[in-house]
């Protein structure tokens, strides 16, 4: 398999193109902005717009600005693409469906297997326990993070969302509030500090119990393993819209992937 790396010069970029050394992948070519002829253990573009070549898949961990000339590379070419990049708005998120259309992409705002046990688990609690248990989202990263709550944390608070049903209200902080908490809220909450990788708790308060799901990532080593995988597995799939789920499903099961389009 070869591979692309969008954001090759960023913290996740770097760590991906040494677990794709480890695991013989070759990478084709890197993207980033923020390349100026610094040495580059394979070729280096500033735009996806400049891409000159093909390759099984294109893995981007850059940042949201750069997504209309990613969506058009992936569409142009037919390349898969996996989207590790978080803090994407509607708009975006429309787009990618869009693209989704003509290409296959796989979006997932963690690339961890662990997240994925920790969303189905989430999904299971909030089933069983219903509304009569207040949810409350906490997740920590490392001070350089720009986007909050995280991704995962977003994605946590989706996936509790529609297993609960009825109306919830996402609550980010409470700064500021002098009302008591409601039942349909489900608070969100985001800790910046240090070099914290990544922790997510996901916490089920019921009025004599509580149950707190909790994942705490200590290396990006992982994520980086988790896109490569995520790459391996959408590398020849039909177009649509895919998640990290999806991979774990046919991972574990040999299930075919179910189609999220
Ligand atoms: N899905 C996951 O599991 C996961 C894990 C970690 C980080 N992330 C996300 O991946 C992204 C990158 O994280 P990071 O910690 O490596 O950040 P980083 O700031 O260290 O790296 C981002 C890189 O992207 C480059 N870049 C910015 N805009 C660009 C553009 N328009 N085109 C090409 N390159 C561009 C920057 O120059 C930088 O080198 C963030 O959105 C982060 O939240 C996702």
């Amino acid at each position: 398999m070869n591979i692309i790396i969008g954001g090759a010069l960023g913290r996740m970029g770097r760590e991906l193109a040494k677990a794709a050394a480890e695991a013989g992948v070759e990478i084709v070519c890197g993207v980033d902005v923020a390349y100026s002829d610094q040495a580059c253990d394979f070729p280096m573009v500033t735009d996806y717009a400049r891409i000159d070549r093909v390759a099984d898949a294109l893995v981007d961990f850059s940042h949201p600005s750069g997504l209309p000339h990613l969506l058009a590379y992936g569409v142009r070419t037919g390349t898969p693409l996996v989207l590790c990049t978080t803090g994407y708005d509607d708009a975006d998120l429309d787009a990618i469906r869009k693209a989704a259309e003509r290409v296959p992409i796989l979006r997932s705002a963690n690339m961890s297997l662990g997240i994925s046990v920790l969303q189905e688990l989430s999904a299971l609690a909030a089933r069983a326990l219903g509304e009569g248990y207040d949810v409350e989202i906490v997740e920590k990263h490392h001070r350089q993070k720009l986007d909050s709550p995280s991704g995962t944390a977003l994605m946590l608070y989706e996936t509790v969302r529609a297993a609960r049903g009825g109306e919830p209200e996402a609550v980010f902080g409470r700064h500021g509030r002098s009302a008591k908490r409601t039942q349909a809220e489900i608070g969100i909450h985001a800790v910046r500090g240090g070099t914290v990788t990544g922790e997510h708790e996901v916490g089920f308060y019921g009025r004599s119990e509580e149950i707190i799901l909790t994942h705490r990532a200590e290396s990006r080593a992982l994520l980086a393993e988790g896109a490569l995988r995520a790459a391996r597995f959408l590398a020849g799939k039909p177009c649509g819209l895919y998640a990290m789920g999806d991979v774990v499903r046919e991972m574990l099961r040999g299930e075919p992937a179910a189609n999220e389009r």
